[in-house]
């Protein structure tokens, strides 16, 4: 029954009132370009590989999006990937000097900002921890797929649908998050073709925003075995309902283009909604789902975080699988890696090599039993 008619329903719930429809087929073809190779990246840790994404339209219309890749080196079998999004440009994820900086840079960062410099954000991309994990890890600047702003949807990948009209969007229509998520896909496409890549073990972790996105990524494409919300919050892990800090009124009005327009509808109106985000986590089943709260990120609810997860778990049972064992949230720093996987941490709104350990744990636990 679940999977006949209640997940169907949720799935078209959160498509026509949440992030809007994904496209069945957009005709939109992909041609990959190596641009760039290092076999002996991160002091030979490390094969890196750059992958220019060619996006062409039925329309004719072209865009471009440039993937990086690490895979370790010294391992004889096909490893696991984590694909990621990266905020402020694949250059920023490490100091490696060889990284090209991603294509939309210029059109995000407004000048003299210190942002978007080489390693900028280092501290929240701990490859060599993955690396050393036997994990290899993709990431993309994600206004590469859709530059994050309301104006700016000329220069993503819409154009290239040959129903896109700039200045309308129907009720239903899929929201940057849908777009991201979409561009995750994508990403899944080319690394089962990867030799290196083991295809069955492919993990998609977003943080914040790109964490909702990471989460309507997972939700739609049963390729990824496991999918992690790192600080995702309203929209994303957070129940909805509690209303606890941000809500739907603020996230809708700051990001307009973020979800579809029906979503407006439940604008200070959330006791409306006939589902939640824990029926979103849910709809993972029986693939593996991991949430992370940051104790001092109050505005994305580190408690309807939990309890999203928490009661997720009830479709998780349909499946003889464990959900979270109680209603209470742990302590600080005591991870519970059942079925779904939930930590939170001291700290702010943030990615730390805590949550990376803590995530690589999950996926070696995951990954490990399917092998059994
Ligand atoms: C804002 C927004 C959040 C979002 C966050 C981020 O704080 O209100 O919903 O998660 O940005 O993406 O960093």
């Amino acid at each position: 029954q679940w999977e006949k008619k209640r997940r169907p329903e949720l799935l078209r719930m959160f498509s026509e009132q949440e992030y809007g429809v994904t496209p069945q087929s957009t005709d939109i073809k992909v041609k990959y370009e190596l641009v760039a190779s290092n076999p002996k990246a991160m002091s030979g840790l490390a094969t890196q590989k750059q992958v220019l994404f060619h996006f062409t339209g039925k329309n004719g219309k072209t865009h471009q999006a440039l993937l990086l890749l690490y895979i370790p080196n010294g391992i004889k079998e096909r490893v696991p990937v984590i694909v990621s999004y990266n905020f402020h440009g694949n250059q920023t994820t490490t100091l490696e000097d060889d990284v090209i900086p991603s294509p939309l840079n210029e059109l995000m960062k407004s000048e003299g900002s210190e942002k978007w410099v080489r390693g900028e954000q280092a501290s929240r991309w701990s490859y060599e921890l993955a690396l050393r994990h036997g994990y290899a890890v993709a990431t993309m600047n994600y206004h590469d797929i859709f530059p994050d702003s309301p104006d700016l949807r000329k220069f993503s990948i819409l154009p290239l649908l040959p129903e896109y009209k700039n200045d309308l969007r129907e009720a239903n229509e899929w929201g940057s998050i849908g777009v991201w998520a979409w561009g995750y896909s994508r990403i899944a496409d080319y690394l089962e073709k990867e030799k290196w890549i083991d295809k069955n073990c492919m993990v998609v972790l977003g943080h914040s925003r790109l964490g909702k996105t990471a989460l309507w990524a997972g939700v739609q494409d049963k390729r990824f075995k496991v999918v992690i919300s790192n600080d995702s919050g309203c929209g994303g892990a957070a129940l909805s309902k509690r209303v606890f800090g941000e809500n739907i009124a603020r996230i809708t009005a700051n990001f307009p283009h973020w979800f579809c327009p029906a979503f407006n509808i439940y604008s200070e109106n959330e006791a409306a909604m006939p589902f939640d985000q824990h029926e979103l986590l849910a709809l993972v089943a029986p693939r593996h789902v991991y949430v992370a709260s940051a104790e001092d990120d109050q505005w994305a609810d580190p408690k309807g975080e939990y309890l999203s997860a928490y009661y997720a778990g009830q479709v998780y049972h349909l499946y003889n699988m464990q959900g979270l064992p109680s209603e209470k949230q742990p302590a600080i720093h005591q991870p519970l890696h059942y079925d779904i996987g939930y930590h939170i941490r001291s700290g702010k709104h943030d990615v730390t090599e805590y949550d990376w350990e803590c995530y690589l744990d999950f996926c070696d636990k995951v990954f490990s039993a399917k092998k059994e």
